[in-house]
């Protein structure tokens, strides 16, 4: 990426300390000598939580954390590391979206397969209670850790816990930030999401003609969480292709909200996409309709419909819609037209290359990588395997999803 590459110059080095740290001195270390640092440290942490009375993280009630955490328990967990694989902990942000949803159980299922032990926790986007979960993961004796995090920089101190305790970080889908303790990314092209979604409004809406004739579109955006890279990335991505209309106005944008700092939504949140939505077309579409609402996520798009349904549009005028994730709600919609299209992100594949990742940093070997130049975390370029993202409508759902097995006709009431 453009933006990095000045920064790409500077890093290599400690992209190369990365690198060599991965090969020479995780590979190396054995199950065993992790085993042993993972007890010291489970001791010590407990210490420490017991020291910490009354901070933050010690109050947060983790999901599914037992509650007897002794130093002989922890200790023992750690050393009860199963023969086969090992204990792997899987930090996931929320369960409220569908998506999160299936990337855990297609973790835990992956994993399980190939013989660890999977400790998967979700932190209902409590960015509190996914430190306490990570912290207890540690404690607990996991060998690595795979990391879906709600805010990206918001990890900084319990990474680097992990890393002083030899326990390799895996990024899952969200890049983590201003850290050096992670090894590697795996998720989707995030730009690439952004792109396809402007290239599909751009195409749908024949922009090029609407340009040539002089007409326009009125367009909204609603992007995702400001914590997360991949919103970031998502929104260059889209205004990537879609700038140049809103220069020339081709694309009416009636609120002016345009940008990331105007359009960005913290924690995906599904309610606030809602409201925002409710109060354009209050605001300013009384007279006018309102054709493309361009969201970054299905949770927005159903948020996106609800306003939609309350201020009256019907099919006849039914904007556009854009999403994220083709979660089977959003490929319902998009069969009944309340949706018009989605990013499909096969989560199967993701899990699949994260779990190479895995089975790279707990046996030393080299997992595939696409990346080495884009995901620069402010601190390091994180090795990166990025799938690529396809856009799905009416026109290829069931070719897509049906046919690739992602849903069956039975789920989309087909
Ligand atoms: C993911 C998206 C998802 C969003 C909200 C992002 O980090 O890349 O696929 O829609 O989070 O959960």
């Amino acid at each position: 990426m453009k933006k990095y590459n000045f920064l790409y110059k500077i890093v290599p080095s400690v992209q190369l300390v990365n690198t060599t740290f991965q090969k020479n001195i995780l590979g190396r270390i054995t199950k065993m000598k992790r085993k042993v640092l993972s007890a010291i440290l489970a001791v010590a942490m407990v210490a420490t939580m017991m020291v910490g009375c009354g901070s933050k993280e010690e109050t947060a009630a983790p999901a599914e954390t037992k509650t007897e955490a002794p130093a002989d328990k922890a200790t023992e967990e750690a050393a009860k590391t199963t023969e086969a694989g090992g204990k792997i902990g899987v930090a996931m942000p929320t369960q409220s979206s569908e998506r999160w949803i299936n990337d855990g159980a297609n973790m835990k299922a992956q994993l399980e397969a190939l013989g660890y032990e999977v400790d998967l926790q979700y932190a209902e986007d409590d960015v509190q209670m996914q430190v306490s979960q990570i912290e207890n993961m540690i404690a607990a004796g996991a060998e690595c850790l795979v990391i879906a995090s709600i805010d990206s920089s918001a990890l900084v101190n319990v990474e680097a816990q992990a890393k002083s305790a030899n326990i390799p970080i895996i990024a899952y889908d969200r890049l983590l930030m201003d850290t050096d303790a992670v090894s590697y990314y795996a998720s989707f092209d995030n730009e690439g999401v952004g792109t396809a979604i402007g290239e599909y409004v751009k195409t749908a809406k024949d922009l090029e003609g609407a340009r040539a004739a002089g007409e326009s579109y009125t367009i909204e955006f609603f992007m995702g969480s400001p914590d997360d890279n991949n919103a970031v990335l998502l929104h260059r991505g889209v205004m990537g292709v879609l700038q140049e209309y809103l220069d020339d106005g081709t694309l009416v944008c009636k609120t002016g909200r345009t940008s990331f700092e105007d359009t960005c939504i913290l924690r995906w949140s599904q309610e606030t996409a809602q409201q925002w939505c409710e109060n354009y077309l209050t605001g300013f579409y009384a007279d006018e309709d309102l054709d493309i609402a361009c969201t970054a996520f299905d949770g927005f798009a159903y948020g996106v419909k609800a306003a939609l349904q309350g201020a009256g549009y019907t099919a006849e005028n039914w904007p556009l819609v854009t999403g994220q994730d083709a979660e089977l709600m959003a490929c319902k919609n998009i069969l009944d037209g309340t949706q018009t299209m989605s990013i499909y992100k096969d989560t199967r594949l993701l899990a699949e290359k994260c779990v190479t990742m895995v089975e790279a940093v707990m046996k030393g070997t080299e997992p595939e990588i696409n990346d080495t130049e884009t995901y620069n975390n402010n601190t390091i370029v994180v090795p990166s395997y990025l799938c690529t993202p396809v856009a799905v409508d009416k026109a290829n759902l069931e070719e897509l999803i049906i046919g690739g097995n992602y849903y069956t006709k039975e789920q989309l009431g087909l």
